[in-house]
């Protein structure tokens, strides 16, 4: 029996709540760890079934890990192995990043070939042709990349497309090359500028991370370092759609709303009022705001975002592209809250070649969608039914979750594994926001 998200819908979300540690941001920086003898210590890690599947990995080649005060550390001291089994890689294909920074380090990897998953064929053709241009040796051999190079060699590698974990694992290769690498065609996603950031305070030399062109100059070797991992703006963009759909007064604690322009801007069209809370600038007043320490700004001022919505969201259209275009990863929320918009969007996919898997399902609680090709052509309706669907991959849960949130009556969300991949506790940061969502 899997676990089952039950949700009654049809009230506004009102309330704080606090962004964890970006996923996407801490994967990476738990397989850079491998890339020094030192032990390094990654702060505001999410208590993730991905996180932990990242640390099952690193252990099983030697890698110490443990946690204490809220830091993990990792000590990639002494390596067992620089296999990564395919047991391990299967469950996160993240497992990925782990090729770059063993390359690096012991001049070879053995890493499974990540299968496909649900939304594409997700291929790392790109990840290997950098390795190769660099001078590593790769073979595909029984489902396994095997790559060796004496010493990566910096290169000039311009990729075909602006690949997310392609860019960081270059990046993090390039860190110990001979020489210097120019990444063309990066990916510029805040979370490659904050594992260029936890490189750099190791010893790397890394200019240029959120632009297209990133410069790496090799060093010789990278020593231990202390990270605080960015906020999940994925996280954050998920809770302000679910505002968006639902009504309300939201404050998301830590959320970095310079991160999500292009989400932002669409809230806004669709009539929600959004306020970036970090702009912790002096206010100009410098009298005492009587919280004793006279700095004119209250210390009880969090910083966050803040969205207000009190009428129903007009339809707006979205184009996913890489950032800093619309988020891939927030398209299916999107979608949820077009379908109780007021008019006709067009949600349109231009990244993944099968990213609509919440369709159908959304379909179950009485939306009105009509698939064509990478596009989908959504019909707000007034509102949604509560019924029983399915979680069919980590951000169409998510959209399922905003829709039942939205619908009237009581949704079921089942295989609820996959959202529980990206969110931490959401039941209950649901119910911080007046939700009445229990986790079955
Ligand atoms: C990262 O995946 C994210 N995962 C994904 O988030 C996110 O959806 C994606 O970037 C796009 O933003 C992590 O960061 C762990 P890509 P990644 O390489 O790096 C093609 C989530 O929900 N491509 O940027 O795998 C690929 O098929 C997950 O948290 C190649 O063809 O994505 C896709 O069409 C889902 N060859 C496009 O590029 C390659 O070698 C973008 O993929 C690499 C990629």
């Amino acid at each position: 029996m899997t676990a089952k998200l039950k949700i009654t819908g049809g009230n506004p979300l009102c309330g704080s709540v606090a962004i964890s540690g970006a996923k996407n941001a801490a994967l990476p920086a738990l397989f850079a760890c491998l890339l020094t003898e030192e032990p390094c210590e990654l702060g505001n890690l999410p208590q993730l079934r991905d996180i932990k599947s990242a640390l099952a990995v690193l252990s099983a080649m030697g890698a110490e890990h443990s946690d204490a005060n809220g830091k993990t550390v990792v000590n990639a001291a002494r390596l067992r192995t620089t296999v990564a089994p395919y047991q391990l890689v299967k469950t996160m294909r993240a497992s990925v990043l782990a090729l770059g920074p063993l390359l690096a380090r012991a001049g070879e990897a053995t890493v499974s070939l990540p299968g496909g998953c649900v939304i594409g064929a997700r291929p790392v053709d790109m990840h290997i042709a950098g390795f190769e241009k660099m001078g590593a040796e790769i073979q595909i051999q029984n489902g396994n990349i095997v790559a060796r190079a004496k010493r990566l060699r910096g290169a000039n590698i311009k990729l075909p497309q602006p690949t997310v974990t392609g860019s960081e694992n270059l990046m993090m290769a390039a860190a110990l090359a001979e020489g210097i690498t120019v990444l063309e065609n990066a990916a510029r996603e805040p979370e490659i500028t904050d594992l260029a950031v936890f490189l750099n305070a190791m010893g790397a030399d890394i200019s240029g991370a959120g632009e297209s062109t990133i410069t790496i100059r090799g060093v010789d070797r990278l020593h231990s370092a202390k990270h605080f991992v960015m906020p999940d703006r994925i996280e954050a963009g998920t809770y302000l759609c679910a505002a968006a759909a639902c009504g309300g007064d939201v404050f998301l604690e830590n959320a970095d709303l310079s991160h999500l322009s292009a989400l932002a801007e669409k809230l806004r069209e669709c009539g929600a009022e959004v306020l970036n809370c970090n702009d912790s600038g002096d206010d100009g007043d410098d009298g005492d705001d009587g919280d004793g320490d006279g700095d004119g700004n209250s210390e009880n001022k969090k910083r966050g975002a803040r969205i207000t919505m009190h009428n129903r969201p007009r339809a707006v259209d979205a184009v996913t592209a890489p950032y800093p275009g619309y988020p891939t990863d927030l398209q299916a929320q999107w979608m949820a809250v077009n379908c109780v918009a007021e008019g006709c969007a067009t949600i349109t996919e231009t990244v993944f070649e099968n990213r609509f898997m919440h369709a159908p399902e959304l379909a179950r609680m009485g939306a009105d969608i009509e698939l064509r090709g990478n596009a989908a052509r959504v019909r707000g309706v007034a509102s949604l039914s509560g019924a029983p669907v399915m979680a069919t991959d980590i951000r169409a849960s998510a959209a399922l979750v905003v829709a039942a949130l939205a619908a009237r009556g009581t949704s079921e969300i089942d295989r609820i594994y996959h959202l529980e991949r990206g969110y931490a506790t959401m039941e209950k940061k649901l119910r911080a926001l007046g939700a009445n969502a229990e986790r079955k």
